[in-house]
């Protein structure tokens, strides 16, 4: 099975983890826009869904499926995003597709985190991906110095055209290269402490509750 194949396998299996007539919280990438897809033909089934960016939104009404806005809600019993990495207790990186700080939010309002992700996320130790950082614009240079102190090297994320992406909150992102974490939650509350940091793409502290790992033998369910 191909990569996509796989996300679409754990996009499909997501559905058993939606609470019918309840809100669902939808995360950003590739493997849940096919949570997306396959979450339209039950759409009339559930309340709605708080999406963690722009272009989860605009999937989602795409398919006719409605959107709450998180200021609108106070709980979520489901979670259900990907990963760029998961250890083997639910600790995850996240932010490649740039949309960690909305994820976050998204996912502290929710019960469960449901993770779906092929195999290739799957990893001992975190930090071979590069940990997505967004960051207050003036103090990315003092924050590159500190990632540097602890053995990273961090660079501002860049679209094709050379200008820096900025995100849906109106930031830039570091990438930080080369960091073994090998203590998610310390590090992560160490990052949180930085000032310019908005959010870090390190889930520790909202790890995952499930993942659903879509190897070539079918759906494989991890429980943390
Ligand atoms: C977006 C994310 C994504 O969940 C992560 O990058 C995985 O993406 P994909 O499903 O496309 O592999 O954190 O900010």
């Amino acid at each position: 099975m191909t990569q996509d194949e796989l996300k679409a396998l754990v996009g499909q299996a997501a559905l058993a983890h939606v609470v019918p007539g309840e809100l669902v919280g939808v995360g950003t990438g590739s493997t849940v826009n096919h949570f997306i897809d396959a979450l339209a033909p039950m759409k009339d089934r559930i309340a709605g869904c708080v999406s963690s960016s722009q272009a989860s939104t605009a999937r989602l009404l795409a398919h006719g499926i409605r959107v709450l806005e998180a200021t609108e809600v106070q709980g979520l019993p489901v979670y259900v995003d990907g990963a760029d990495e998961i250890d083997h207790q639910g600790f995850m990186i996240k932010g490649g597709g740039a949309a960690l700080t909305r994820e976050k939010i998204v996912a502290d309002l929710a019960e469960r985190f449901v993770c779906i992700a092929d195999a290739s996320k799957r990893v001992e130790v975190l930090g071979a991906f590069p940990l997505p950082v967004e960051v207050i614009e003036m103090a990315a240079a003092q924050l590159v110095r500190r990632f540097q102190a602890l053995g990273g090297t961090a660079a501002l994320r860049l679209k094709a055209d050379g200008q820096p992406l900025i995100t849906d909150n109106g930031h830039p992102l570091l990438d930080v290269r080369g960091l073994q974490i090998t203590d998610p939650l310390a590090l992560e509350t160490e990052i949180n402490q930085w000032p310019g940091v908005v959010s870090v793409g390190l889930f520790a502290r909202h790890r995952a509750s499930v993942c659903l790992l879509g190897t070539p033998a079918g759906v494989q369910t991890l429980v943390f």
